[in-house]
């Protein structure tokens, strides 16, 4: 996913994530944060959108188009032959919906070229109403028979996640064909901590029969911290606490709360308390095949193996987690 900002050329600073403006200022001006006109009046706006990264203008500086080209039609294809007369997909953080409406046309298009009538049917969740009100309003034709919905709801509410999958999915599914998380986690991560992190990771596994999500790294997550502190605002609550504090422990913490080979996330939580125990875990229970483009990690008792798409270089800069039911791994 291309959330990364490309900065190319010899000795070019590193490619940016969609997180990590260079400062308060230049981000506050891509959000119109200086705009009384984009200023929204709920409290999730006073920190303009960088506490819950309910950002007002996300998709004025990320191509949603890029970010999608790591789900390709190959990837796709095997999955609307799983499913039955409906493909449901659920986009967890969903800011206005732009990314969403067009991961939903991505599937209706490879539904339509393989001639099949299947109905793709979309949830987004956001956490901020305002957010949910514009994809609401946005003019959008779902195509071929489809429906695309929102809802505004925190995620790390089980209980109201829950009832409003169920609500979409019918009597006849308990599972979502596709849950999708892009570039969400982090807050998540810092507004709630790590054992609802885990909590949030162990839901999304359940509702899930295929989950992807796009992590963000750790200078995403310093940078997050940085900003609110420049712009003199409170700190983020979860912050200091975060046990994993790397790049590869976020990974670690994220695969081993979906595929974690003994389940459960409270079991998790407790062997992820320091960088080093999360490393030493994921190190027993993984094993890893790698190709130029993808890692496929399974633990022995996984009831989900993970496919860690990214580009050749396997960097940060292009990665997304798929993660399936029933991959297992020699
Ligand atoms: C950085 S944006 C990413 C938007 C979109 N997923 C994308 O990648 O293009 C993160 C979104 O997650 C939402 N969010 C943060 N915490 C959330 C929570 N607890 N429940 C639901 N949404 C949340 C924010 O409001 C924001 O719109």
């Amino acid at each position: 996913m291309a959330s990364y900002v490309d900065e190319p050329g010899p000795g070019a600073q590193k490619r940016r994530h969609a997180e990590e403006p260079t400062s308060v200022s230049e981000q506050e001006d891509r959000q119109g944060g200086h705009d009384s006109d984009v200023r929204l009046a709920s409290d999730f706006h006073t920190d303009n959108g960088h506490r819950f990264g309910n950002f007002p203008n996300y998709y004025s500086f990320h191509n949603v188009e890029d970010r999608l080209d790591l789900l390709t039609k190959d990837l796709i294809s095997p999955m609307l032959d799983e499913c039955g007369d409906d493909f449901t997909i659920a986009d967890i953080g969903c800011n206005d919906g732009t990314l969403t409406k067009a991961l939903h046309e991505k599937v209706v298009t490879v539904v339509a070229s393989r001639g099949l009538t299947t109905r793709v049917r979309t949830l987004g969740l956001e956490l901020d109403p305002q957010l949910v009100a514009r994809a609401r309003s946005t003019t959008f034709t779902p195509g071929n028979g489809s429906e695309i919905c929102f809802e505004d709801v925190d995620a790390t509410d089980e209980a109201r996640v829950s009832a409003l999958a169920s609500s979409f999915l019918g009597p006849s599914s308990t599972r979502i064909n596709l849950v999708t998380c892009f570039s969400t986690t982090m807050w998540v991560h810092v507004n709630h901590g790590d054992a609802t992190f885990l909590a949030f990771l162990d839901h999304l596994k359940r509702l899930s029969q295929r989950l992807v999500i796009e992590p963000q790294p750790w200078r995403c997550y310093r940078s997050a911290a940085t900003r609110l502190r420049r712009m003199g605002k409170s700190e983020l609550v979860c912050y200091e606490a975060v046990a994993a504090r790397s790049d590869k422990v976020i990974e670690n913490f994220i695969v081993r709360a979906v595929c974690g080979f003994s389940g459960s996330a409270a079991e998790a939580a407790a062997t992820t308390t320091t960088a080093s125990a999360a490393e030493a875990t994921m190190a027993t229970m993984t094993a890893t095949k790698k190709t130029t483009k993808k890692t496929t990690v399974a633990g022995p008792e996984a009831e989900f193996g993970c496919v860690v798409l990214s580009d050749a270089a396997g960097s940060w800069e292009r990665k997304v987690l798929l993660f399936e039911r029933g991959i297992c791994v020699d």
